[in-house]
């Protein structure tokens, strides 16, 4: 009986390259996976290509490396003995809360995403926040840490705080990698900031222009818009 059974398996399994057509070519054509070496001997981490035209890099990525690590030190003292839940504020905070959740040494550590839109397709704030996705599980009697990409005039941060503190949390802190004091219309401060910034634009390591430039390591500043 089983073995039958096992027939009837090999019967119907194909090998993808026979019956994918043009997929299987583009497939074939992808590079072949490295081996990774187990005696140390990796290759330096592959560099990020040109600045793009138009850009200037404000802050490298190897100092928002350092920073990121201190933050994250500083992060997992404060709470340390005690769990913790990041809420990384989506999209913006992606990529720092990646990396910052990596230097945190800290055994009881979950996360969680909220979505917010608050720029739409410009660099000018509408002043109107839009929750676009919602935290999956409950923060009711947790230790918060909302990770935020960049502090401005403070309208999302007031927005998602009053809407956070309303489901009764432990403790709500935040912290921000960016922070534009100068533009603030709220009285909101972060409690871990990584940088002060002057007034400009700035985009890269997760923050956008119209959906662009946030896969660049470092942030970089308009140099048509920026000081
Ligand atoms: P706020 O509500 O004015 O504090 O702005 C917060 C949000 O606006 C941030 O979370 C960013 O998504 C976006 N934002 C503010 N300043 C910049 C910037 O210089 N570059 C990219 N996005 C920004
Ligand atoms: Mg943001």
């Amino acid at each position: 009986m089983s073995i039958g059974r096992a027939r009837k398996f090999r019967f119907i399994f194909h090998p993808p390259d026979d019956n994918f057509g043009p997929m299987a070519e583009s497939f074939s054509k992808a590079s072949a996976p490295p081996a990774c070496a187990a005696d140390g001997t990796e290759p330096p981490v592959p560099q990020a290509g040109p600045v793009p035209a138009g850009l200037r890099v404000l802050i490298p990525a190897e100092r928002i490396a350092a920073r990121v690590r201190e933050l994250g030190a500083e992060i997992a003292r404060d709470y340390a003995g005690r769990p913790l839940r990041l809420v990384g504020v989506l999209k913006g905070a992606w990529v720092f809360m990646a990396d910052l959740v990596r230097t945190l040494e800290h055994e009881a550590l979950s996360v969680d995403f909220l979505g917010v839109a608050t720029y739409g397709q410009s660099a000018q704030t509408s002043g109107e926040v839009r929750v676009t996705k919602d935290l999956d599980r409950s923060i009711e009697g947790i230790d918060v840490l909302v990770v935020e990409d960049i502090l401005d005039t403070g309208v999302t941060f007031d927005f998602l705080l009053n809407a956070l503190r309303n489901r009764k949390p432990r403790s709500l802190r935040t912290v921000t990698l960016l922070d534009k004091p100068s533009r603030r219309v709220r009285h909101v401060r972060a409690d871990y900031v990584g940088f002060t910034i002057p007034d400009a634009f700035v985009v890269g390591y997760g923050l956008d222009y119209s959906e662009r430039f946030r896969e660049l390591p470092y942030v970089a500043v308009f140099e048509t818009l920026g000081p």
